[in-house]
């Protein structure tokens, strides 16, 4: 059914779309390697920025073709016209989710790390990706040490209700039922933590082992 609405709407629209004659699989032999997207979901705080900026690094230093997409990137740029309603959130995370699909095409370790509350949402990103491309890592930091840490000054904010619809406090996380790696920072150290993302790397054969 989607399918068939997709088609409607491309004619409608007039869109035409030319094949490309380098391929992903043409992008990835050059870089030996294969693309993935890493989805890192966790409440504001849990840990998610350091993590993926660990794990880029420790990729980027065996010399692997990355990208990190996270708010600094993204809620300042592409997407500084949204807030922290549901309806942003959800429009947040598929354009990120668009993004991140043209950098896997690129051949590129897409790592992304964004509270994506939603599992509507991140269920959606799973089918833009395709879910043979898509990775997700939850970042298990309970609230009350996210609360307790407070890196920004937010939560403290969010309890004197000078911010509303905040993570946690007055707005819902949902925590991800499946997701293939489960982290839990404040159990483990950050070394532990990467190191479970690249074993998991390399059993799917996306980095060498
Ligand atoms: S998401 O819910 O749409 O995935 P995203 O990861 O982009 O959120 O942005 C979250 C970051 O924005 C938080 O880490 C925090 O620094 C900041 N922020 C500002 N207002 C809020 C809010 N109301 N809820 C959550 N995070 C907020």
């Amino acid at each position: 059914m989607g399918m068939q609405v997709d088609r409607r709407d491309r004619r409608v629209k007039n869109i035409v779309s030319h094949p490309h004659k380098v391929k992903r699989e043409d992008r990835e032999k050059i870089k030996k390697q294969k693309g993935c997207v890493i989805w890192l979901t966790g409440l504001s705080g849990s840990g998610k920025s350091t993590i993926a900026n660990e794990l880029e690094y420790f990729l980027n230093q065996k010399e692997y073709h990355t990208y990190l997409l996270d708010g600094d990137n993204i809620r300042e740029g592409l997407n500084k016209d949204l807030h922290f309603s549901k309806k942003d959130r959800q429009e947040n995370i598929r354009r990120i989710a668009e993004v991140a699909k043209l950098f896997l095409d690129a051949g590129i370790i897409t790592i992304t790390a964004f509270i994506s509350p939603f599992e509507k949402d991140r269920e959606k990103v799973k089918e833009i990706i395709n879910p043979k491309n898509f990775i997700e890592v939850f970042i298990d930091t309970p609230l009350e040490i996210c609360i307790k840490r407070d890196p920004k000054g937010l939560y403290k904010k969010a309890l004197n209700k000078e911010i509303a619809d905040f993570t946690g406090i007055d707005s819902p996380y949902e925590k991800p039922k499946n997701p293939q790696i489960h982290i839990k920072p404040h159990k483990e150290s950050l070394k532990d933590s990467v190191d479970k993302i690249v074993s998991f790397l390399r059993k799917r054969k996306i980095i060498d082992a």
